[in-house]
């Protein structure tokens, strides 16, 4: 049995690191929040005994030895960063259950025959730099020198960054783990919406994870006196950025399964009585499907085009990340469904419709997802929550994941 007191008590240790008056907490990468947050969890690791380290992207790795020094380890995990004013179980729940199955297992001197290494993301939300996973993408091996170039609202790019943090980015290539060296990765996580609650479950299984590609546009044209300039004769980006919106809103709309946000959204220079210059939007679309996610990408593209031309408006657009679609393995699926069964929780596969670090690591080792049920669907929000009862069903299916995987006795 997990201590589900510790493991409880713990998420709100750390929901005290970042947090905001005005609610939530805020802990992007490579700052002191992030410094604080994982020194906390480097503790909570080595209280369970795990030997600690961080790698070159800094990813924090608590490492218990298996049986078998060569086999390849089992990693389990989820990230510590948030997003602005985020809740407190998104993330830090993978990670601190991960801590507590090998506490548990260090506590019940069990063997498994794989190495078990618990790892905290850097970085997955991607809320500083408008490009996250870097720390699965590192150690996956797929993050790219152009990636670290992506900058935050201050024009500080990740290499800069990392910089600042005491890490070099010139040796981000050495997270990479090889091929074959990992033996399967599991995150726990909070669903983040509301399948699970309508079921009555505490936990789910994952089939697959939606991904999302994030975009910006800028739209320009003329400022003006908002008194003398007759509707007629106005080139108002935010006008056309309103239009772009309902677009968004609809073509994602008419597919029944894409999702598009625009979460952001600035103009210049911002007056009562001006007609704006300058209008800046995100854009986030996901779908599980990829061709039609990239399908409405396009039509919104089109459509944003045909506005802005009518409207006699600028329009910029930047890729931010693309990412693909992930299934989960049959293997890590089929160990969840069983641990499911172990607590008595019937098994039940439902998709992701949020990216997770998991996703990175498809084509590095076999990687799956439990879910547990999130009150009222909600979070990247400070009223995301999931109850005690079904975190500790959450890190019950985890312990049992990890003592398959890692083949312990
Ligand atoms: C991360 O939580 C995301 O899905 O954007
Ligand atoms: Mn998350
Ligand atoms: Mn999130």
């Amino acid at each position: 049995m997990v201590d589900s007191g510790r493991l409880w008590r713990r998420i709100f240790e750390l929901g005290e690191i970042g947090r905001q008056e005005v609610g939530g907490v805020t802990r992007l990468s490579f700052t002191e929040e992030e410094r604080a947050v994982k020194d906390r969890v480097a503790s909570y690791m080595e209280e369970a005994n795990l030997s600690v380290r961080e790698d070159a992207v800094g990813n924090l790795v608590g490492r218990r030895e298996g049986r078998n020094p060569d086999a390849p380890v089992v990693l389990v995990g989820s990230h510590l960063d948030s997003v602005y004013n985020g809740g407190g179980f998104d993330g830090p729940l993978g990670v601190l259950a991960g801590v507590e199955v090998a506490h548990t297992l260090e506590k019940a001197g069990v063997e498994t025959d794989h190495p078990v290494e618990v790892v905290a993301f850097t970085d997955e939300e991607g809320a500083r730099f408008s490009f996250g996973m870097i720390g699965s993408r590192a150690l996956a091996g797929r993050l790219t020198p152009e990636d670290l170039t992506h900058e935050d609202e201050n024009g500080v790019s990740i290499a800069e960054a990392m910089r600042g943090y005491g890490l070099n980015p010139e040796r981000v290539g050495e997270a990479a783990r090889p091929q074959g060296s990992v033996a399967a990765y599991v995150e726990l996580h909070i669903e983040q919406g509301r399948i699970l609650e309508n079921e009555g479950l505490a936990v789910g299984v994952v089939t697959g994870i939606a991904a999302p590609v994030w975009r910006d546009f800028v739209l320009t044209g003329g400022t003006g006196h908002a008194g003398t300039t007759p509707m007629g004769l106005r080139h108002d980006p935010l006008a056309a950025a309103a239009e772009v919106m309902g677009i968004v809103e609809a073509e994602a709309a008419g597919t029944g399964t894409s999702v598009g946000t625009v979460g952001r959204l600035s103009l210049r220079p911002g007056g009562i009585n001006i007609i704006p210059g300058r209008v800046e939007f995100s854009l986030d679309l996901r779908d599980i499907d990829e061709e039609v996610r990239d399908r409405v990408e396009e039509r919104i593209l089109e459509r944003a085009e045909e506005v802005c031309h009518r409207r006699g408006v600028g329009m910029e657009t930047e890729l931010l990340q693309r990412m693909a679609p992930a299934s989960c393995s049959e293997m890590v699926r089929g160990a969840v469904e069983e641990a499911c069964r172990a607590i008595g929780v019937r098994p039940y596969a439902l998709a992701s419709g949020a990216a997770h670090d998991a996703m990175q690591l498809v084509d590095l080792c076999p990687m799956g997802m439990a879910f547990v049920a999130s009150r009222d669907g909600v979070s990247h929000s400070p009223d995301e929550w999931s109850s005690k009862e079904d975190c500790e069903a959450g890190a019950e299916v985890l312990y049992r994941v990890i003592l398959d995987l890692a083949k312990g006795a």
